[in-house]
């Protein structure tokens, strides 16, 4: 007999998408959220995630999903996934006091038969080491026995259109090959394909080999940026030829700094475990340190192009183009964007920004003036710092409109008519 109750617990870019696919597979969803705000916009029909639309939420009410921020109104689950955050602390470690809650949560609902599986990206041994032992406690069954137990990695992949839930491989780990064969019947329902893993561990382990992959290739390029500049090599060219190799090479592209809820924030959780053996990850230390002063650099070479118009930064109108920190998403968590508009500020430039996903931006608590109309403000900034190219922008265009544009993408296409645009 199929389970049919499914508990998805935190229903942001990650709960809401399985929310949706959940609903659609024929399962009898619930969703909680400890934002009773979210919990009423879902109900009354309304998205708060770019990749999911109000007619996706209205169809998985339809199918029967609610939403609450009131646990004591959900009943027993065949099924639970964690979808919780996992941010950093203060001290840059890891921050699992939302994946702890949840674990609470789901051990007052689980009964026995039900399925736990933890999606929220963190380091290898949390399921079997944080999440197992709440578990037990709060339903006096134990994992394996009473209950299943697995890590499924999310890979959400925001603004992606080729790939999402349904047809992306989904990892599974479980505590135990039961736990695992479990976690494989309920994605099954719902993913196009289920790979599984050794165990829990080595599915933890996978999601953050995926991030490092990607932080560490993303360090390798902001790098060779920085030195192809002074030697007069442009890297755009490099890596477009490199990436005609059929095999053995995957492109990475420059930028002004990583950002998003995975790139900057999942190595460090491998460092910290790492650390925990009593030596450093250096790849993933190095990758931080060279992705981190990629604003700075931006800030460096804004200053440069200024100086050439012989133009101090101090009194320049300088704006911003995209401020998210990946291209036509709204999500600007750990956008690069904020330390740029930082130290321009600090310098004394007069910063403005524009962005079709973003209304209204602070930094450090200060508004930044938006750009109503786009074209008339590019002509009119001293600088322009291109810093996501969002689809709406017509970049041979506003290339034209600008006056110096310090292009952080290698987005904008070169031409004769453009010697005012420099890429990173
Ligand atoms: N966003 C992505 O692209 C992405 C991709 C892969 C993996 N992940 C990982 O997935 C996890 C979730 O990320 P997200 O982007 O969905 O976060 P999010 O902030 O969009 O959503 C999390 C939701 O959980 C809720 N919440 C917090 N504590 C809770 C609790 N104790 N009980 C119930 N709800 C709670 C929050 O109110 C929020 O709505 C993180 O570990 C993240 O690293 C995210």
């Amino acid at each position: 007999m199929p389970a049919q109750n499914v508990l998805v617990i935190g229903l942001g870019y990650v709960g809401l998408p399985l929310v949706v696919e959940a609903a659609r597979a024929g399962f009898r969803v619930t969703g909680f959220d400890t934002s009773t705000e979210i919990a009423a916009g879902l109900n009354a029909g309304r998205s708060h995630v770019d990749d999911v639309s109000d007619e996706q939420v209205a169809l998985a009410r339809a199918a029967g999903f609610t939403a609450t921020a009131d646990e004591a109104a959900i009943g027993p689950q065949d099924v639970i996934v964690i979808c919780v955050p996992t941010p950093l602390s203060e001290a840059d470690g890891p921050d699992l006091s939302a994946v702890r809650a949840a674990a609470q949560t789901a051990g007052r609902l689980l009964r026995p038969g039900t399925l736990v599986s933890l999606e929220s990206t963190t380091y290898p041994g949390t399921t079997d080491e944080v999440v197992r032992p709440l578990l037990e406690k709060a339903s006096g069954l134990s994992a394996g026995m009473g209950f299943s137990l697995a890590f499924s990695p999310e890979r959400i992949d925001p603004g992606n259109p080729q790939f999402g839930l349904v047809n992306t491989p989904k990892i599974v780990g479980g505590i135990t090959p039961a736990c695992a064969d479990a976690a494989e019947a309920f994605y099954g329902r719902i993913c196009e394909q289920v790979v599984r893993a050794a165990s829990a561990r080595e599915a933890e382990m996978a999601k953050l080999l995926e991030n490092t992959y990607r932080h560490v290739n993303i360090a390798l390029v902001n790098e060779m940026a920085i030195f192809c500049r002074e030697l007069g090599i442009d890297l755009q060219d490099a890596i477009r030829c490199a990436a005609t190799k059929p095999f053995g090479f995957a492109p990475f592209y420059p930028g002004p700094g990583v950002g998003g809820h995975c790139i900057p924030i999942d190595p460090n959780y491998l460092s910290y475990k790492v650390r925990t053996l009593g030596y450093p990850f250096r790849f993933v230390e190095l990758a931080q340190e060279i992705n981190g002063r990629m604003p700075a650099y931006v800030i460096e070479r804004a200053t440069d192009l200024l100086n050439r118009n012989a133009q101090p930064v101090n009194g320049a109108r300088v704006l911003l183009l995209g401020v998210t920190y990946k291209k036509d998403i709204a999500d600007q968590r750990e956008s690069p964007a904020q330390p740029i508009a930082r130290r321009l500020r600090a310098r004394g430039a007069q910063v403005a920004y524009h962005d079709p996903y973003v209304p209204t931006w602070q930094v450090d608590g200060q508004d930044v003036p938006r750009a109503a109309d786009l074209e008339p403000a590019v002509a009119a900034a001293d600088l322009v710092i291109l810093l996501q190219a969002h689809q709406d922008y017509d970049l041979p265009r506003l290339a034209r409109a600008a006056r110096l544009l310090l292009d952080t993408r290698g987005a904008v296409p070169k031409t004769a008519a453009t010697p005012h645009v420099e890429a990173l």
